[in-house]
């Protein structure tokens, strides 16, 4: 079974096809943007042992040319020298401002192959195959692009969206499992920010989603596209409500870097926790009742998630010393730290009303033995 999410943006409008087989099956959905046979694929090594040849074996059937560029897995590939290696190798491809560029991979891949599409004659179109959970939910997803810089991830892109995106639930089956609960922390994010009913979903259906049901993973995937598309179409460049995407993320992106970006912590894994934090907060300032964190921690338990600062391997800084990595966020607006905070499961809003000494309380909990 496929399933479409259609993104309604006008002429930037695309379709998200989720379902099984979609890698085998890639160039019926391709050929249509095609205005001559032949595209450019970009992926890593990891992936490209995986999946190109089943990605290639469609195109070769289907008489499309194609030409492959394969750069290291890994977070340092999102960055300046593989930028110009990309947009290089795009040029002496010969690739013009009508054909397509095909980013195979996770969210590395995705947001560096965007990007240089974006840059690329002023902007190529692409089209993202997403092979990690994380990516099909979040990355591939809503058009942001870029880059990391020595300063801080993500600070270098651009807007560009993709012109389609086919999501193969089967690539879930090679991640390892802690890859993919770390892309399930998005998943759950998408119930706890705004759909109740679908936290309430996964808290029954999370187990069997881990351990491969392919109609839970589709539709697991479905309705987190379908609430990332639909606050996308609200507000594609992050006026307002695109902020909410980021719920847990001043949290988590404190603790990755605390964490040197390291496989110590990943994304997901990071936003697991912060969102377990971002209720416990908001638990303490009284917006919600305290019942909405205990709830949280115990399904990212259930899964065997981290849910607290000490379930990170290795030291971490202390309270104060996170809390000054979190007014580095890309969120503080004139000194002032925003938060997403919220009144319940599945009901969030951004606000910067979020005293320091109540954050250093539970990132001092979250450091020891647990908020419970
Ligand atoms: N990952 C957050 C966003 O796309 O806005």
């Amino acid at each position: 079974m496929t399933v479409c999410v259609h993104v309604p943006l006008g002429a930037r409008a695309y379709d998200i096809h989720i379902g099984q087989g979609l890698l085998g099956q890639a160039a019926s959905h391709i050929a249509p943007f095609l205005q001559r046979p032949k595209v450019v694929i970009v992926t890593d090594s990891n992936v490209a042992s995986l999946h190109l040849a089943t990605l290639t074996a469609s195109l070769d059937e289907a008489g499309i040319r194609h030409a492959g560029l394969t750069l290291p897995a890994g977070e340092s590939t999102k960055s300046w020298p593989f930028l110009i290696e990309t947009v290089d190798f795009f040029l002496n491809e010969k690739v013009e401002r009508r054909d397509v560029v095909i980013a195979l991979g996770g969210g590395v891949i995705g947001d560096l192959v965007g990007f240089a599409a974006a840059v690329l004659r002023r902007g190529v179109r692409f089209i993202q195959i997403p092979t990690s959970l994380l990516a099909q939910v979040d990355s591939s997803v809503g058009g942001k692009t870029g880059i990391n810089a020595a300063e801080g991830k993500n600070l270098i892109g651009a807007f560009h969206q993709p012109s389609l995106v086919l999501a193969d639930i089967d690539a879930l089956n090679t991640l390892m499992p802690r890859d993919f609960l770390a892309g399930y922390g998005e998943v759950v994010k998408y119930g706890l920010l705004g759909n109740e009913a679908f936290f309430e979903w996964l808290e029954v259906n999370g187990p069997s989603l881990a351990s491969g049901d392919t109609q839970a993973r589709i539709e697991a995937v479905r309705i987190s596209c379908q609430m990332k598309a639909d606050i996308v179409v609200r507000d594609e460049t992050e006026q307002g409500d695109r902020a909410l995407l980021n719920l847990g993320h001043t949290f988590c992106h404190a603790l990755e870097a605390a964490a040197g970006y390291s496989d110590r912590l990943l994304h997901g894994e990071g936003v697991a926790i912060g969102c377990a934090m971002a209720f416990e907060t908001s638990a303490r300032l009284g917006l919600c009742s305290q019942e909405a964190p205990s709830r949280v921690r115990a399904h990212l338990k259930a899964m065997g998630m981290k849910v607290d600062i000490s379930d990170i391997d290795g030291d971490m800084p202390d309270s104060a010393a996170l809390l000054a990595l979190m007014r580095q966020d890309k969120k503080v607006v004139g000194g002032q730290l925003n938060f997403i905070m919220a009144r319940a499961i599945g009901q969030s809003f951004l606000t910067s009303k979020v005293p320091p000494e109540v954050v250093l309380s539970v990132l001092q909990d979250a450091i020891g033995s647990g908020a419970e």
